[in-house]
């Protein structure tokens, strides 16, 4: 009963529903999920990043600030990003197809973004950048499973966001799937998160919402945005 249910809530849409990673290497792995789907009928795809720019509109960037979007994937917080004129986007992912994909439906635009491909768990780019004013993550923590790969997570944002910058964090809330592109998930609730930030950060809001994929599953986050306070 119980892996009935656990096969039910993982995700249907984008990868074949009895997958599970045998290998290794993440980075194949993201990459076959994005070749081998259309964009926006990837499990994860959001159209509408209404979530993250609420949370978004309560830093009162400046139209110059550093905003890192970490495993960018080829949602559309980028492309939102670029129309209001943000001048200073870098977009993160491990997957070389992921940002492909976004820089093709980008265009011209993408000359305006940083392109960084990296992995958050082992880095070697990212942790050179510094002044960071916006760390966002829709979707990506969660899959950080081992204690060690969270906190490079969490010490590299102690590394390269500027005091008084804001991270945003969006993960699969406790009582969401369990799995998601055939991979296991760390799910989280507030206090899980602001633990695992830690004291250099205040936090500010949070809210749980429930995402619709594009199977029109619900998909339960747990949404919140922190200040670096010190
Ligand atoms: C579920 S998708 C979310 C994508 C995007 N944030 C969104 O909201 O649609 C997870 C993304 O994290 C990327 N990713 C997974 N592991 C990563 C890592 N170690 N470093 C950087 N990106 C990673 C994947 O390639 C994928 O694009």
């Amino acid at each position: 009963m119980k892996e009935e249910n656990t096969e039910a809530k993982s995700c249907t849409c984008c990868c074949s529903s009895k997958e599970t990673v045998q290998e290794k290497d993440y980075k194949l792995h993201w990459n076959k999920a994005f070749d081998r789907s259309d964009v926006n009928n990837l499990g994860w795809y959001e159209e509408n990043p209404q979530p993250s720019f609420d949370l978004i509109k309560k830093c009162n960037l400046k139209i110059d600030s550093s905003i890192l979007n970490v495993g960018a994937g080829a949602s559309t917080l980028v492309d939102e990003l670029v129309n209001l004129g943000y001048e200073n986007i870098i977009a993160n992912d491990l997957s070389s197809s992921a940002l492909n994909k976004l820089k093709e439906r980008l265009g011209n635009d993408s000359d305006k973004v940083e392109w960084i491909e990296d992995d958050l768990t082992n880095p070697s780019k990212l942790n050179k950048l510094e002044n960071i004013e916006l760390w966002h993550d829709r979707a990506v923590l969660h899959f950080f499973n081992d204690k060690k790969d969270q906190d490079t997570y969490f010490a590299l944002i102690n590394k390269v966001l500027k005091k008084n910058g804001y991270v945003i964090i969006a993960a699969f809330h406790l009582n969401g799937a369990p799995k998601c592109c055939g991979l296991p998930v760390h799910r989280y609730d507030e206090n899980m998160l602001k633990e695992r930030i830690g004291n250099n950060f205040e936090l500010l809001e949070s809210f749980e919402y429930t995402f619709l994929n594009p199977s029109g599953d619900p998909r339960e986050y747990i949404y919140t945005l922190f200040k670096r306070i010190n």
